[in-house]
């Protein structure tokens, strides 16, 4: 069993990685979500799974199959994403964002299907509460990373959710080249940490990101200690 050997460098550690696009409810057959496959995530569960983690997936749905040796958690939109991370939060040593957080929902869901109506619809949006800003913000061991999708001024807007959110870590995707982010196989990123220069990690499969991601994580985190 992988995550009995002791000398793997996240063993007996819990780690917490989301994934996938949340659905926001408008009625009981419609919803609002994003081009998020989960793909990301879910590798960088498996990932930390092979360092020894005791991992929890917290999940938005996605086509893929739930990865081995992780305790998988099934959650739909921001909010229940939100209540299951504040849950693990405490005795979790690393969070992983790597889900599409929806950030605005319908601040009613109703009980029947809506009805065609004679006129256009008007569709009016409550902000949701932005889950890494909060972790951020209850931060104490935890290292915290989060996700940057962008599709202009890439590490501008990347380096600004670092600082506002208290990220130790964020993984900066431009997500309109191509091959990259977004329901790809592959994924190009930056890593932007505070005190340190951006590292690139070019043009790989996903498998190979979440690998690399770790292994950026973990030479920090030697430094910190
Ligand atoms: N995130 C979150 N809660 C939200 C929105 C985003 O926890 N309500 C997290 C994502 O999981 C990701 C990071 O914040 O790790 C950045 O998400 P992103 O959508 O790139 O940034 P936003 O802060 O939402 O800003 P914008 O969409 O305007 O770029
Ligand atoms: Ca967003």
């Amino acid at each position: 069993l992988i995550a009995a050997d002791t000398s793997l460098p996240l063993h007996g550690q819990s780690v917490l990685v989301t994934a996938g696009g949340t659905r926001e409810r408008l009625d009981p057959v419609r919803y609002l979500t994003n081009n998020s496959s989960g793909k990301m995530g879910y590798a960088l569960a498996t990932a930390a799974r092979k360092l020894g983690a005791k991992v929890t997936l917290i999940s938005a749905p996605t086509a893929l199959p739930q990865p081995a040796g992780v305790a998988y958690v099934a959650v739909d939109s921001a909010a229940t994403m939100r209540t299951a991370l504040l849950a693990r939060y405490a005795d979790a040593q690393m969070v992983i964002m790597a889900a599409a957080v929806a950030d605005f929902r319908s601040p009613t869901v109703a009980a029947n299907k809506i009805k065609k109506t004679a006129t256009d619809y008007q569709l009016t949006l409550t902000k949701n509460p932005d889950i890494l800003a909060e972790l951020g913000q209850q931060k104490h061991h935890q290292f915290l990373i989060g996700f940057a999708a962008e599709t202009q001024n890439l590490l501008t807007y990347a380096q600004q959710k670092l600082t506002s959110k208290h990220a130790d870590m964020i993984v900066a995707n431009d997500v309109s080249s191509p091959q990259v982010g977004f329901d790809h196989d592959t994924n190009a990123v930056t890593i932007l940490q505070s005190n340190q220069a951006p590292q690139q990690l070019p043009l790989a499969s996903k498998e190979v990101i979440a690998q690399q991601i770790l292994q950026v994580a973990l030479a920090t985190r030697k430094l910190q200690a």
